[in-house]
């Protein structure tokens, strides 16, 4: 997607530096910074504290990770240790796994001489098949909205409500749940997004910014205000993303996302989720008992970060001295909550049926594990 006029993706090789730049998403929506990650240190440092996020980011920076790994030293130990390191740095997003189990097994079944380069350009794929992916899902999540906007009278706007930020910015191009709003904009129906400002880290704000940036209606709402717009009629549908869904269709998102299915259904609001087939955990059937939560750092609930009047980024502590702060940063929405899941494939029921019909070759892969 574009920035200022240019046109960029979330992450890129570049053949000059032969290194990978990445956007540091810490500081957006206020600054835009690109950093180079040169070291498997600073690519595990760049997922834990969240310079990239998002499922499908977090996995295509972890292939790049393994890349440099074999780069240095291609061994079957060399490529393990890689593995583990990079595995730990965030527990909930599947994406990371699948990307690192893809890498592994691909290269150890290479002779060693071999991997260095084909692991580069393993990383290179693993990006290019999520922008195309994305791009997919942004096709069948645009029949849907085409729908509603058929159902509507002239010019008025189709109006979605999305929860954190599955825009371009966590995955490699397009987003997940955005990815059907852009091209519904692109093919000129009107759509108004409620942007969920998504405490503790304020996500909202980067999907403001990235809706903001492509020219689409859209206000920026407490997490708390969901239900009361969708009681008033003013939400057509939701569309929130994913960190890892379960063979039978639970999906973990982001802290509220399961709040919003609740206060969806209560309210007859249709509730999708944008799901690339990697977030599939295929070895999961309950999400709630069996998907890890990440608990992260208190100071993220107790101080919050933004711009200062006089133009610095900055943090303000919120609550009292010495209050403690609890952070779990995803939550589980079982998919009986779940309207239907909106993947590259077609848009299917949230159900074990419904995934599998799409998936045969991965369900049949998965159950011969
Ligand atoms: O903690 P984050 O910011 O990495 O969480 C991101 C989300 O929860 C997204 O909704 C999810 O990864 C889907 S991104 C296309």
């Amino acid at each position: 997607m574009k920035v200022n006029g240019t046109h960029y993706r979330s992450l890129w090789w570049d053949e000059d530096k032969d290194a990978l730049q990445i956007i540091d998403q810490r500081w957006l929506p206020h600054e835009f910074r690109v950093q180079q990650v040169n070291t498997l240190q600073e690519f595990a440092d760049a997922i834990v504290e969240m310079r990239v996020r998002g499922a499908p980011l977090i996995g295509a920076t972890a292939a790049y990770g393994m890349a440099l790994a074999a780069g240095s030293d291609p061994s079957d130990e060399n490529l393990d240790k890689a593995w583990e390191y990079l595995d730990k740095t965030r527990p909930t997003a599947i994406n990371l796994r699948w990307a690192l189990n893809r890498c592994r097994a691909k290269l150890k079944a290479l002779p060693v001489g071999d991997r260095a380069a084909a692991a580069l350009q393993l990383a290179h794929e693993i990006s290019d098949e999520d922008v195309d992916i994305n791009y997919r899902i942004g096709q069948n999540g645009l029949e849907i909205i085409r729908r509603i906007a058929a159902g509507k009278p002239d010019g008025e706007p189709v109006r979605i409500l999305t929860h954190c930020n599955a825009g371009w910015i966590a995955t490699v191009d397009w987003g997940t749940a955005t990815s059907p709003m852009y091209q519904a904009h692109d093919e000129n129906i009107a759509i108004h997004v409620w942007v969920d400002e998504t405490r503790p880290r304020n996500q909202g704000a980067l999907t403001s910014w990235e809706l903001g940036s492509h020219g689409i209606a859209h206000t920026y709402i407490t997490d708390n205000a969901g239900g009361h717009l969708m009681q008033h009629g003013q939400v057509d549908l939701v569309i929130t993303g994913t960190d890892r869904t379960t063979r039978r269709g639970d999906v973990c998102n982001k802290i509220g996302t399961y709040l919003k299915a609740l206060a969806a259904k209560a309210n007859d609001v249709p509730f999708y989720v944008a799901l690339p087939s990697p977030t599939i955990d295929w070895t999961v059937e309950d999400g709630v008992a069996e998907i890890p939560i990440e608990e992260r750092l208190e100071r993220e609930v107790t101080h919050v970060q933004g711009l200062t009047e006089d133009g610095r980024i900055g943090q303000v502590q919120v609550t009292p001295h010495g209050t403690p702060g609890g952070n779990p940063a995803f939550d589980v929405t079982p998919n009986h909550l779940v309207t239907g899941l909106i993947t590259e494939r077609g848009v299917c029921e949230a159900s074990a049926d419904g995934l599998a019909g799409l998936f045969p070759d991965l369900a049949k892969v998965a159950r011969s594990a």
